[in-house]
C-alpha cells in the first residue's frame, strides 16, 4: 500500500482510534509506548541519539545533521546534547551503534536506517531499553515511535512525470533505463512504485537495476552495462532515483557519447549545477529543514514524555507496525525554470554557490543571475 492509501485508509480507522488512543492515555499506536506515557521525565537538559546511515549524498552531513542539531539546541534553549554517528552504509555498523547509543543512556534515538528491516531488533533493544526512536526519513522496522519524511510515492512520481515531460512524443522512440536505489531502503521501493505508476505503458524499459548501497560508482557501472547491452543509439533518457546516482550515470553516458534527459532526486548543489549546464534534467527539491525540525520536535517532545499530538498529524504503517504518528513534507520538481524560486528562495545555495566560474555562462543563459 502506498503512503496516500494508507494515508486513506488510516481515515476510516481514525475515529475509532482517537476513542482507544483517548483510552489509553497514549499518543502511541506503534507498540506499547512506555516511554512516552509516563509523566514528564526531562526537562531541556537532553542526550538525543542522531543515526545517519551514510556520507556519500550530500544531504546528511551537509543538510540534515546541522539542521537537526541546531533544531535540538532552539528547543532546549541550548541544554539539550545531540549523539552523533554515521553507519556509511553498513547495517551491522549501524546496530552497533544503537548499542553504543542504548549503553550512553541516550533519552531518544533519531534514526535514518541504512537497512530498515535488518535493524528492526535494534529498535525492539532500545525500547526495551525505554528509549523512543523517531524513524528519520527512512522508515524502520519495529516498535518506532514516531516518523518524518516526505511523501516517497510522490517523489517518485514527480522524477517519472518530468522524465516523460522531457521526452514529449519521442516517448517511445528508443529505450529508458532505470536505475532504482537501495533495495534495503524502503524509501527507494516506493521512489520506485512512483515512478512505475507513471512511465509504465507509455516509455520502453530497456534494463532496469536496484542499485547496491545508492553508490555513484554502482551506478555507473550498472549505466556502462546498460550501454553496451542496449546500444548506445537506442537509449532515450534515463530514471535516477537520485543526484549522486545521476552523477555515475552521467559521467557513464558522456564516455559513450550520449546526452539524454536523466532525472534526479536531492537537489545536491553538484546535481543543481549539472542542471544549470543542461547535463542533468531535473532533480527532486526536498526540503530538509522542515523534516529535520520535526524530527527534532518529536525527539524533543518523546524525551521529555510529551504526546506527539501537536507535531505528527498524519499516521504510517511500516510492514510491522501500524498507525505511526507521521510528518510528511511534500516536494517541488526541480528545473533550471525554478532554480530561483526553490534552493536560492530558501536560502539552500546562493547563486554565488551554484554559478561558480564554470557554470557562470550557462547561469547567464537561463537568467540566473
Ligand atoms: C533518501 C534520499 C537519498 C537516498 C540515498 C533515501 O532514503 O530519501 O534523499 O538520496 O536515500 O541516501
Amino acid at each position: 500500500m502506498n503512503t496516500r492509501m494508507r494515508r486513506a485508509a488510516f481515515a476510516v480507522a481514525a475515529g475509532a482510534m482517537a476513542i482507544s488512543l483517548a483510552a489509553c492515555g497514549s499518543a502511541d499506536e506503534a507498540g506499547d509506548n512506555d516511554s512516552s506515557s509516563s509523566a514528564p521525565k526531562k526537562g531541556d537538559d537532553i542526550k538525543v541519539g542522531l543515526l545517519l546511515p551514510e556520507n556519500q549524498t550530500a544531504r546528511y552531513e551537509k543538510f540534515d545533521r546541522p539542521l537537526i542539531e541546531k533544531k535540538i539546541g532552539e528547543l532546549t534553549n541550548g541544554k539539550g546534547e545531540v549523539v552523533y554517528a554515521n553507519a556509511k552504509q553498513d547495517a551491522s555498523q549501524q546496530a552497533q551503534q544503537v548499542e553504543s547509543m542504548i549503553t550512553n543512556k541516550v533519552d531518544v534515538i533519531i534514526l535514518d536506517a541504512v537497512d530498515s528491516a535488518a535493524i528492526k531488533s535494534s529498535v525492539q533493544k532500545a525500547k526495551d531499553a525505554g528509549i523512543p526512536v523517531v524513524a528519520y526519513d527512512r522508515l524502520a522496522q519495529g516498535p518506532i515511535d514516531g516518523y518524518t519524511s516526505f511523501d516517497n510515492v510522490t517523489v517518485g512520481k514527480t522524477q517519472g512525470e518530468a522524465l516523460l515531460k522531457a521526452l514529449g512524443d519521442k516517448a517511445k522512440d528508443g529505450q529508458i533505463v532505470m536505475m532504482n536505489g537501495s533495495s534495503t531502503d524502503p524509501n527507494a521501493a516506493q521512489f520506485k512504485e512512483g515512478a512505475h505508476s507513471v512511465l509504465d505503458g507509455k516509455v520502453n524499459v530497456g534494463k532496469e537495476y536496484d542499485t547496491k548501497e545508492w553508490k555513484p560508482e554502482n551506478a555507473n557501472a550498472n549505466m556502462e552495462g546498460a550501454i553496451s547491452a542496449i546500444g548506445k543509439d537506442k537509449i532515450i533518457g534515463v530514471y535516477s532515483a537520485n543526484d549522486g546516482m545521476a552523477g555515475g550515470i552521467i559521467t557513464a553516458l558522456k564516455a559513450a557519447g550520449i546526452k539524454v534527459p536523466v532525472t534526479g532526486q536531492d537537489a545536491e548543489l553538484a546535481g543543481v549545477q549539472r542542471i544549470v549546464s543542461g547535463e542533468q534534467y531535473m532533480s527532486v527539491y526536498k526540503p530538509y529543514a522542515p523534516e529535520a525540525d520535526a524530527a527534532a520536535e518529536m525527539a524533543v517532545a518523546l524525551a521529555q514524555g510529551k504526546s506527539l499530538d501537536s507535531v505528527a498529524k498524519d499516521k504510517v504503517d511500516s510492514p510491522t507496525n501500524k498507525g505511526i504518528p507521521a510528518v510528511l513534507v511534500g516536494v517541488t520538481s526541480l528545473t533550471q525554470d525554478n532554480i530561483k524560486d526553490t534552493v536560492v528562495k530558501d536560502g539552500v545555495y546562493t547563486v554565488a554557490e551554484i554559478c561558480t566560474a564554470k557554470y557562470k555562462a550557462a547561469c547567464e543563459k537561463i537568467g540566473l543571475e
